[in-house]
């Protein structure tokens, strides 16, 4: 496929043009392969990671290391796909200095192209600076797993008109701030329509309806390889976890009846060398 990495700018213009733009999380290297080879437009290396990959309640144990661990595996896979990489939680909440010295790890160490943090107005500063440091960001409004339990769960967000007015409202404020885009998560269809419509920027919505001018999702979800809970907005487009179990059971089977390793699977000895080592 004829594909190569957008930049930021053209990423805007498919906002203006009406055309979609597709975005999907990866945090290894196979997988980011395997997307970079789609028409996607960009690989989020998401703190999701957290609970598909690491095991986790929730993203709130996600590090540094971590994040840049798995995108430098996913930088190395996806060489035309932009990678934007979260910025974990408390890594950019204690300082501006904090945050702007993490998100310059994200892309120094990482190879990232951006970052992404979440919040509003209490990170608008933050945002500031990342981007006055020369680091495209994404900014993250609605349901923001760091700070779920703030929020009464892992729950749709911003459901009345003050909360809504609220979120149109940081939406603002962080495209002030120089946010190349911001990600809606779980809010109203409506109310991201809105929001799409109020900024300049590029909404990427993940249970936030058709009217963004993008949609992302977390790749384990999508392809049915996280079991624990599936998100009402979760559309599974493969059934990958039940081919795996199907493929564990048969490779069981075959080992333990003896018909794997087959024939075409073996190496084996010239038969005067099988002799030789026969005769002793
Ligand atoms: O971490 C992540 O995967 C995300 C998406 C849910 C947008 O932030």
């Amino acid at each position: 496929m004829d594909k190569r990495k957008l930049t930021l700018q053209e990423l805007s213009e498919l906002k203006r043009q009406g055309r979609k733009i597709r975005m999907i999380t990866a945090y290894d290297y196979p997988m980011a392969v395997l997307v970079d080879q789609s028409p996607m437009e960009m690989i989020l290396v998401g703190d999701s990671l957290g609970m598909v990959v690491l095991g986790y309640e929730s993203t709130v144990p996600v590090t540094m290391a971590d994040m840049i661990h798995h995108t430098k595996a996913v930088v190395r896979g996806a060489k035309n796909t932009l990678v934007v990489a979260d910025l974990p939680f408390m890594s950019y909440q204690v300082s501006v200095a904090q945050a702007v010295r993490n998100a310059g790890r994200l892309l120094k160490e990482g190879g990232a192209d951006a970052v992404k943090l979440e919040g509003g107005s209490a990170v608008a500063d933050t945002v500031r600076a990342i981007v006055k440091a020369g680091i495209p960001v994404m900014g993250h409004l609605g349901l923001t797993p760091q700070t779920a339990t703030l929020l009464g769960g892992l729950k749709a967000q911003a459901r009345d008109a003050a909360a809504a007015r609220a979120l149109v409202a940081d939406a603002r404020l962080l495209e002030q701030a120089g946010a190349f885009s911001l990600v809606l998560e779980a809010i109203p269809a409506q109310l991201a329509e809105v929001v799409t419509r109020e900024v300049s920027i590029p909404t990427i919505g993940i249970g936030a309806g058709p009217h963004c001018d993008g949609q992302v999702l977390v790749l384990h979800d999508a392809l049915g390889l996280f079991q624990r809970f599936v998100p009402k907005f979760v559309k599974q487009y493969a059934a990958l976890g039940q081919s795996v179990a199907e493929a564990l059971s048969s490779y069981c089977q075959e080992v333990a009846e003896g018909s794997f390793p087959a024939p075409q699977h073996c190496f084996n000895m010239k038969k005067e060398e099988l002799q030789k080592l026969l005769e002793g």
